[in-house]
């Protein structure tokens, strides 16, 4: 395994009670990071963060689609831990598959509201900081479903669209400072969100990896822990592929 040097950075992960935001909470804290776990339940975390050193992890209760309650979790952080130096947004929901026609505009409008709303929120949140330091690194984490599009996911899709197109915008609005802001777009990893759609779903989904085979928490976090170190010193705006060969841009 690669080393990276997170030494004295200070990390939020959103969504990092869990998944794929878990799985990188561990490692960027095994590489030397701080830190600050975002989540809207953080009554059981999974045991790779719960059982990280106390003094350098905090877990802070936030629902990212609110941004009085997202200023208060920047509050929080900033208090214990001094500032943000790197901001992994992997808070987000799938939602009920089905048919556009007869989706409930509700929970399109509730998808929206915590995948693209909830990105838009906390790196507007950070961003200050991280221009007055200049200093930053926001990965994003949008989805396959953003690039391609998956039938009966079509609120989902487009939120992942839409934080694809929110990365490429922030990425060039920052790109004077040392700051980098990009996303990536996995494949489908087997975690608990896939509890909120169908089997049937879940079968398209891997019948249509050419790897065969779903994408696990780890290689996403190896990915992301390159594009947040301050090594990546240079690629910002970008849309870094871990689909298995489905998307080949
Ligand atoms: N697992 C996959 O197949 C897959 C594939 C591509 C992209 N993604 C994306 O990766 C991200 C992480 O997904 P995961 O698979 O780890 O799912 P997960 O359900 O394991 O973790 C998501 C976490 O987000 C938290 N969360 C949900 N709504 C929130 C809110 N409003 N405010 C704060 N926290 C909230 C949940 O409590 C949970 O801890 C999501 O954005 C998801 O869309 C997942």
């Amino acid at each position: 395994m690669n080393s990276y040097d997170y030494t004295d950075k200070v990390a939020v992960i959103t969504g990092g009670a869990n998944g794929i935001g878990a799985a990188v909470a561990e490692r960027m804290s095994k590489s030397g990071a701080k830190v600050a776990i975002w989540d809207m339940d953080i009554s059981a975390p999974e045991a790779k963060v719960a059982s990280l050193p106390d003094a350098s992890r905090l877990f802070v209760k936030v629902d990212v689609s609110d941004e009085a309650s997202v200023a208060s979790a920047l509050a929080a952080t900033e208090a214990a831990f001094g500032r943000v130096d790197v901001l992994v947004n992997s808070a987000g929901i799938a939602g009920p598959t089905g048919p556009l026609a007869k989706y409930d505009t509700a929970t399109w409008k509730k998808i929206l509201a915590i995948n693209l709303d909830g990105t838009f929120l906390t790196c507007k949140a950070v961003t200050p900081g991280m221009m007055a330091r200049n200093y930053g690194r926001i990965v994003n984490i949008a989805s396959i479903a953003g690039k391609e599009g998956n039938p009966n996911a079509s609120a989902y899709s487009a939120s992942k669209a839409g934080v694809i197109a929110l990365t490429k915008s922030l990425g060039k609005e920052l790109a004077g400072h040392d700051i980098a802001v990009n996303c990536v777009t996995p494949a489908t990893a087997k975690t608990r969100i896939l509890e909120q759609v169908s089997q049937e779903f879940i079968d398209y989904m891997l019948s249509k990896i050419p790897r065969g085979r779903f994408v696990t928490v780890e290689e996403i976090a190896s990915m992301i822990l390159w594009i947040a170190s301050a090594e990546n010193s240079f690629t910002t705006g970008s849309t870094f592929d871990l689909s298995g060969g489905r998307a080949t841009y």
